[in-house]
């Protein structure tokens, strides 16, 4: 019988079992294939852990959240092993012959596509399933994980709108989604903050205070502010560039590795965005601020119903790519259709708020500031 594999890799997020069913439900009941999991993502794959997917493992999941593969972050070519840090790559190729795999279906984000590239060009026939609650796939119209995650940021501005005008408090809420603004700008618009403020477009402290003060006097006593993970100030925003500037231009070795340390150095003194932005408000407009950081309840719980869908979606597709024998590709979600792309065309490459998208025109369009 033909054999495929699937696994799930980087952070955990709504819809991922619809997927690994989708997938599994099309590859046995269409394809007569049969499907193993492999546990905790890419760790799973070199330690050949694996289970059986058969129907009574594919039942009653489509609900669940997580992922009941489990997952990880770690790379192929790079993964800790004990003290040392080992390129599995090659152990990987060997457990994949060993357990006689037509193909593995790799499920997850940016640095999912990236690790399956790589597999890909070790020889492996691999599909690529986009999902990830920070929508920052390439040529993925959407990605699975974001419309659940969208939902649960929208409920928290909903209910943080309470607090912020009960006390007249600023709440400056802050969103996931890694580099990009989808899941900030969405449930911005989408939950009424009155301030949003994104990785795509720097803000100045002056513009965000001037917005929350211009409300107070026409009457409005209270703001939410809702801030991306990955926004910066345009100080801040200059110093991260300059930082990446210097990775990008190191010629040695020595040199890349020092720029590398940098560039975490400034990383992480801008770790604490939310807190920072809220106190230099607080001082600035003289009103009360406070600080929620939505974090991982945004990726946790039952997947909505377009989540579900979509996993169903793009996983039935990816089987039947495997039948047909077409592989190297992520399925990408375009309009109602599941499309295949090259690999090569998505891996590292990240999609961030074109400043020319209709949600930035909304949101300036009932007013909402952008700190710019
Ligand atoms: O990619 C999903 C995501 O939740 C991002 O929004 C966030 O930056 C990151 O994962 C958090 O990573 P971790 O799960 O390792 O804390």
């Amino acid at each position: 019988r033909r054999r495929i594999g699937v696994l799930t890799a980087g952070g955990d997020s709504p819809g991922l079992n619809a997927a690994i069913r989708g997938l599994g439900k099309a590859a046995i009941g269409r394809h007569g294939m049969e499907v193993i999991g492999f546990r905790d993502g890419i760790r799973g794959l070199a330690e050949n852990r694996h289970i059986p997917l058969d129907s009574t493992a594919l039942s009653g999941i489509l609900t669940v959240g997580g992922t009941i593969l489990g997952t990880s972050r770690d790379k192929p070519h790079k993964m800790r092993v004990g003290d040392e840090v080992v390129d599995m790559v090659p152990t990987i190729v060997e457990n994949y012959e060993k357990d006689r795999l037509e193909a593995l279906v790799c499920i997850g984000g940016g640095g999912t596509a990236k690790n399956a590239q790589r597999l890909a060009k070790a020889g492996l026939n691999i599909i690529h399933l986009p999902k990830t609650i920070d929508n920052d796939i390439a040529h993925t119209d959407t990605s699975f994980g974001f419309s659940t995650a969208l939902g649960i940021a929208t409920d928290a501005i909903d209910r943080l709108h309470s607090t912020a005008h009960s006390h007249h408090r600023i709440i400056v809420v802050e969103i996931m989604g890694h580099k990009a603004g989808w899941l900030a700008l969405g449930s911005g618009i989408a939950g009424g903050a009155d301030i949003i403020l994104l990785p795509e477009i720097p803000y100045t402290l002056e513009s965000v205070a001037a917005s929350i003060q211009a409300r107070a006097a026409r009457g409005h006593s209270f703001s939410v502010v809702a801030i991306a993970e990955g926004a910066r100030d345009l100080v801040r925003s200059a110093d991260l560039a300059a930082a990446e500037t210097l990775v990008k231009g190191a010629g040695t070795p020595e040199a890349k590795a020092a720029a590398r340390t940098h560039l975490q150095t400034v990383l992480a003194s801008h770790r604490s965005n939310a807190f920072d932005l809220a106190e230099a408000l607080e001082q600035a407009t003289g009103l009360e601020s406070r600080v929620t950081v939505l974090g991982y309840v945004q990726r946790g719980g039952t997947p909505d119903a377009q989540d579900r869908l979509l996993g169903t979606l793009l996983g039935g597709a990816g089987a039947d790519l495997i039948a047909e024998g077409t592989f190297g590709v992520t399925v990408a979600s375009q309009g109602q259709a599941a499309v295949p792309v090259p690999l090569s065309e998505v891996a590292g490459n990240l999609k961030t708020v074109p400043l020319d998208h209709p949600w930035i025109a909304a949101a300036r369009a009932v007013g909402t500031g952008l700190g710019d």
